[in-house]
Order: structure tokens, then sequence, then C-alpha cells
């Protein structure tokens, strides 16, 4: 018996974000099909929040997909890995030719690229959705990041993009090229968002030990500064954690947290992909490592009797260090977006995926972790030359990081002076001086590597591949 009113969008999987989500569709005027293997989520959504909108609550995967209109278009949000292919499986088999299945989970990019091949062959549609902004966002408006076939968008953007945040009254999800490039994004994303966590990291440790602020006085520090460049939702929320006293102790919060930081695995497939595609993401690799060695505690607790050498004074002048850190902190992040930037472009070079990275920098203005003003700067920046070989080459982040190039180094000097890391600030630097730099200490490996493998070198003044007879008479020979 044909149902009498059919659903636009149906979710499985109603843990917290896939109810959110669910919720979310339904708050938008559309009708929502939703389906859970245990029905007793599905009973709690109906029950708590049925009132939210038009759902259609089903029993069994055959009953749900006979309850959406078509194209059919089922969202996926349950556990990434064998669970997502296992829902798959029971949706593909109970769909149609010219449906759509979206996997709005974690999914790595390369499992989205396989699972697009394969949904493909059977004449259906994969869309592969990062999803950011958590379960606030997925309830309010998160930032959508859907890959998968133009087509596919054709039918299901105006109902992704009604459901997401806005900025300016613009949607934050956008088509964002085929298969795995919605995930592939999303994971990119995640792994700046460790980086911009780590500077904020960095830059608190700077004033407590350098300066001996209280975190109480450091909040402020952030509050005015997210008034500034650095306004962004990841510094509003480090000022709240830096006010928030335990009730237990009286003491700061952030005190009495262990100094142990944890991480689900996007930060790391981040830099695992990037080093694949040969990009130096340094800021998101060390921001990796840093939650590595903050975890490594029986390591630590034993390395605490090492010396610290010599140590440096405290700076003088509290306000100019404060300012320069401030720089070193908006320096630094320029260049972890501007390397993040640079995987999301190697990736689509090597995955054939045609991305805006003007329309990708709108659409994190809203929505996900790392919202911030400075997204805007990025957009114009695109906009100006949708071909820019390296964020920090546009003629307005330039000048930025050129502003706040001497405090950089005197911050990064000052927390070697008193042994105190700052593993972003520092290898941004690095990294921004090696850029820049005429000449590298490259040739000479080459010619390290020319000595014991023959690896050849290519010369400044002629065209050609060449090998120095290091074992015999040191002549060179064209290779
Ligand atoms: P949370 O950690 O908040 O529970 P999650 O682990 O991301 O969320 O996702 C759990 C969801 O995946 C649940 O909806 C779960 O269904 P059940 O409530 O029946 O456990 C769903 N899930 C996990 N494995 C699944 C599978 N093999 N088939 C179908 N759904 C599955």
């Amino acid at each position: 018996m044909q149902k009498q009113q059919l659903a636009q969008i149906g979710v499985v999987g109603l843990a917290v974000m896939g109810s959110n989500i669910a919720r979310n569709f339904a708050r938008h005027g559309h009708t929502v099909a939703v389906y859970n293997r245990s029905t007793d989520k599905t009973d709690a959504l109906i029950d708590t929040h049925g009132t939210d909108g038009n759902f259609i609550p089903s029993a069994t995967i055959e009953e749900f997909v006979a309850s959406l209109e078509r194209p059919r278009r089922a969202l996926i949000m349950v556990q990434a890995g064998p669970a997502t292919d296992a829902v798959i499986e029971q949706l593909a088999e109970a769909m149609e030719p010219g449906d759509i299945i979206i996997d709005g989970g974690n999914a790595l990019f390369e499992d989205t690229i396989r699972r697009e091949r394969e949904i493909r062959a059977r004449d259906l549609h994969f869309v592969g959705a990062g999803i950011s902004g958590g379960e606030e966002g997925a309830l309010n408006g998160p930032s959508i990041m859907p890959g998968g076939t133009a087509e596919s968008y054709k039918s299901l953007g105006p109902l992704l993009e009604s459901v997401s945040a806005k900025v300016d009254g613009t949607p934050c999800c956008t088509h964002i090229g085929t298969d795995g490039a919605g995930h592939f994004v999303k994971m990119v994303h995640n792994g700046i968002e460790y980086a911009d966590m780590q500077v904020i990291g960095e830059a608190y440790h700077l004033l407590r030990d350098a300066l001996g602020m209280t975190p109480a006085e450091i909040a402020d520090v952030f509050r005015e500064w997210n008034s500034g460049d650095l306004d962004s939702y990841l510094v509003e929320i480090t000022a709240e954690v830096l006010s928030q006293v335990d009730e237990a102790t009286g003491k700061p919060l952030v005190d009495v947290i262990v100094d142990a930081a944890g991480q689900k695995g996007t930060g790391r497939w981040t830099v695992k992909a990037a080093l694949d595609l040969g990009i130096p993401t340094t800021g998101i690799g060390e921001a990796v490592f840093a939650r590595a060695l903050s975890s490594s505690l029986s390591q630590r607790e034993a390395a605490q009797s090492l010396p610290a050498g010599d140590l440096g004074q405290r700076p003088e002048d509290r306000a100019e260090f404060i300012e320069k850190v401030r720089k070193a902190l908006y320096a630094s992040k320029i260049i972890a977006y501007s390397q993040g930037f640079d995987e999301i472009n190697a990736g689509a070079a090597e995955y054939n995926w045609d991305i805006d990275r003007g329309a990708l920098a709108t659409i994190w203005r809203g929505g996900c972790i790392i919202r911030a003003r400075f997204l805007n700067r990025i957009k114009e920046a695109y906009d100006r030359n949708p071909e820019l070989p390296a964020l920090v080459l546009d003629p307005y982040f330039t000048e930025q990081v050129s502003d706040c190039l001497d405090a950089w180094r005197d911050v990064v000097v000052t927390g070697v002076r008193l042994g105190i890391p700052t593993p972003v600030f520092s290898s941004s630097l690095a990294y921004y001086d090696a850029l820049r730099a005429e000449r590298l200490p490259a040739a000479l490996i080459q010619g390290q590597r020319d000595f014991f493998g023959a690896h050849t070198y290519r010369r400044v003044d002629r065209e050609g591949s060449f090998h120095t007879l290091w074992s015999g008479d040191r002549s060179e020979i064209e290779a």
C-alpha cells in the first residue's frame, strides 16, 4: 500500500548526530524518514522531539526506503567503517537506479572513493559528505562538505543548504567535487583545527610561563583578541575554558584537567595524506605530534628530571610581549592554513577534483569549529587569484605576516630561551624562512645522495641529469 506522505530525506542512525540532523531537517519543514537498527533510538526521537516537524519512523530498512520520495535521499549517520558498509549494502539492496546514498560520517576519503565506485556500478549515487560542527552544529546548522556527482548535488544540494549554517545569508554548504572530495576537505578541515588549537595552546603556554599570568588574566587577553583579526570560535571558547573555576577545588579548571590531549584520528589522517602527497603541512604535523607527546605520560614523568640548561630572563614589558604573542599566533595560523589549502590543492590535482578553494573558505565561515572572521580574508584572496600558489603569497596575507614577523621571531627566541616549547610557532617560522629562501641546503643533500647512491643531480646552469664519479677521478658525467 502506498504511504500517503513521502519524505524528502531519510536519516539512518539516530545516535546524537543523526537525531540532531534529522531534527534540523524537520525544523526546516522537510518530511524526514528515520530509521535506526535498534528501535529504541527511533522511539526516543519521536517521543522526545516528534513535535519538531514531520517524521516518518520505520522499523525496517525496506519500510524506510519505501517512505522516501524519488530520487530517494538517505543520509547515513552511523559509525565509520564496517557499520557504514553494512548500512550502505542494506540501502543499496532496497533502492532503485538514480537514488542517492549519503554518508555523513567521518569516513576516510579513500573509503569514500571506493564506495562511490562500487555504488555507481549499481546505478545509484553515493555522496560522501563531511559534516562539521559537532552535535550543536548538526541541530542548528553545520558546515556541510558534500562530494559525489554534480547530478546528485542538484537533487540533494538545496536540502543540505537549507539546514546548513548561514553567514550573511550564504549557506555553509557547497558541492566540493566528485567522489571523496567532500570527506577529503573535511579531513583537512579537522587537521587545520588541530593546528589552530595548538597555536592557541602555545600562546597560552607563553603567557602563563613567560609572563606568569593567571588563567583568568589570559582569558581576558583572548577575549580582547577575539575582537580583532583572531576573531574565531576557537579563541572565543578558549576564553570560556580559561575562565572556568573548578567547583571541587576552587582552582582554575584548566589546572585540574590532565594535560594529555586525545585524538580521534582525523588529524593523523591529514598528516598521512600530506606525506603521501608530498605537501609539508608542518603546522598540522607538529600539532598532531604535540598531542601525542602530551599523552606519553609515563615517558614525560620519567623525563621530568632532565636538565633545562641556563634559561634566559622573562620579558620585562608585559603588554608588549602579549602583543608579540598575538602576532606570533596570527602569523603561525596563516601559515598553518596556507599549508592546509596546499594539501587541498594537491589532493584535488591527485584525484581530479575541481575544488574551488574560495568557495571552501566561504562555507567554513560558519557552522564548523574553525569558523572565523579570518576565512573571509581567505575567500577574498582566492577571489583575487583562484590559482594562488600559496595563501601566504596573497598580497593581504604577505602584508599581515610581514607586520607580524619581528614579533614572531622574538617570541620564538623567547620560548627557546625560557625552555617553553612552541612547536607550531617555531616550525611555521622555519617553514616561512625556507619557503622564501633563495637557496636551500637541498643542493648539499642532492650531492650526498649522488655520492652514496648515484641518484644524480640537476645543475643550475644546464639541462639534464648529472653524476660525479665519486669513487673514481671525481669528474662529472651526464647521466
Ligand atoms: P554514538 O557514539 O553517539 O552512539 P556512533 O557510534 O557514531 O554514535 O553511532 C552509533 C549509531 O550507529 C547507532 O545508531 C547504531 O545503531 P544502534 O543504536 O542499533 O546500535 C549505529 N550502528 C552501529 N553499527 C551498526 C550496524 N552494523 N548497522 C546499523 N547501524 C549500526
